[in-house]
């Protein structure tokens, strides 16, 4: 498997063949496939979903999807999981330092570490929050999840997604979507990598729509890529590692699960490269709510209100007047997981470093600490200021992150976050 190229467009109906002649003209189900391949749907959405929601694509591959052994329980992945707690939330803001890298051999789905969620798999809504930290290829190893869409973000190290579909390369400040159920294994070009990723157990992502802003901006369609088909045909003593209700189960597999040759449809991993993101912002005053910086959603049941929002805060300038210039402090009916792919966020002097992760659960107040507060307050606003070298993100999801036990645990979790508020001053002068 080694094409890494790509065909640009969101959601577009691909068409791709690693071998020409491949895929079916004019039908998806032929008597007989071209070349002794086997026909075989995956389905994203519901068969009967509207015509703009629904994904499904064909795949032609040398043996089903069905052909492994029977699965038993995965152990080897116990930080994991779906497990978000009963229990009492606490109400306060978390921050974390980031994951230390593994010392022993570790690799992606290892090195996952679940550190939030709401909403269940089975109840097909909801997102979960994880870290990974790994040093070693998925090797004889793949995986798939059954019980959500994956939105992959790495911060440090490169990671090669290979894929039923194709291949993806992947660095940071890219992030990758790859659909339920999909089959794939991640390498490591630079020998190890960190990154977060979504979980999303409710309605795959799409681009957010732009309203008045008009038909550019934001996340532009074209710049999402699908890789074309490439396969693999070998055989051996290899496993399948399925995350399924929760739980991780493995089987065994005696051959490759990337073996399509072929494949058509609009239900395909993607990447997206967040520097191209067109930011867009106050050119007179105030600052605008974060969703003008939303790259893909999820949306609910409930019009407006997402199951997930995928925002980032990229480079941008500073423009506005008589304005406080970095975010300003809020309580949100929304939950906020924010995490730092690359370089200083502006709303914090400190402490949130490439890597790190905060929480901000629904309606617990946060915003600028008492350094960024009165540095902006008293900033030159006569002049533009230009934020670079930044990329911060945000999983914003309708309902309350439950932090897990692991993650409120963590020895790097920052117990002492709050204590970022301390130092702003009481100002208040009341008249007379
Ligand atoms: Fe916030």
């Amino acid at each position: 498997m080694n094409s890494t190229q790509y065909m640009t467009g969101f959601g577009n109906a691909f068409a791709s063949e690693a071998i020409a002649g491949a895929l079916p003209v004019g039908r998806n189900s032929p008597q007989q496939v071209a070349f002794g391949l086997y026909a075989e749907q995956l389905s994203g959405t519901a068969f009967t979903a509207p015509r703009g929601q629904n994904r499904r694509s064909w795949l032609y591959r040398i043996r089903p999807a069905a052909m492994h052994g029977g699965f038993a329980l995965f152990e080897q992945a116990p930080d994991f999981h779906n497990g978000f707690g009963q229990g009492p939330v606490s109400p306060d803001q978390l921050r974390w330092s980031p994951l230390p890298l593994p010392e022993a051999p570790t690799d992606f789905v290892e090195g996952l570490l679940t550190m939030a969620g709401n909403g269940a798999a089975e109840a097909q809504h909801g997102v979960g929050i994880h870290l990974y930290a790994a040093n070693r290829d998925m090797a004889g190893r793949w995986f798939y999840d059954a019980d959500a869409e994956l939105l992959i973000v790495p911060q440090l190290g490169r990671l090669r997604l290979a894929t039923e579909f194709g291949v993806i390369e992947l660095e940071p400040q890219q992030v990758a979507v790859i659909p339920r159920g999909v089959r794939f294994a991640v390498t490591l070009p630079d020998g190890q990598a960190r990154g977060y990723v979504c979980e999303n157990f409710g309605a795959p992502l799409h681009l957010p729509e732009l309203g008045p802003i008009g038909s550019n901006g934001l996340a532009n369609p074209r710049d999402f890529e699908t890789p074309v088909a490439a396969y693999e045909d070998i055989e051996g003593d290899f496993e399948l590692i399925a995350k399924f209700q929760g739980h991780l189960w493995r089987a065994p597999i005696g051959h490759s699960p990337l073996d399509v040759v072929a494949w058509h449809g609009n239900g395909a991993p993607y990447r997206y490269d967040l520097r191209r993101f067109n930011a867009i912002g106050s050119i007179s005053f105030d600052h605008p709510d974060p969703s003008i910086f939303t790259v893909l959603t999820s949306p609910s049941d409930t019009p407006g209100t997402a199951n997930l929002d995928f925002v980032i805060f990229p480079p941008r300038w500073l423009v506005a007047q008589d304005t406080f210039r970095p975010p300003w402090f809020h309580r949100n009916v929304a939950s906020e997981f924010m995490g730092l792919v690359h370089g200083a966020y502006d709303a914090k002097a400190e402490g949130f470093a490439p890597g790190g992760a905060s929480l901000h659960n629904g309606m617990t107040g946060h915003g600028p600490d008492a350094a960024t507060f009165e540095k902006a307050s008293h900033a030159d606003l006569s002049k533009p200021d230009v934020i670079t070298d930044t990329m911060a993100f945000m999983f914003e999801t309708r309902a309350v992150l439950r932090p897990t036990r692991q993650a409120m645990e963590a020895a790097h979790r920052q117990r002492d976050y709050q204590q970022c508020w301390a130092g702003l001053k009481r100002n208040f002068q009341p008249p007379g």
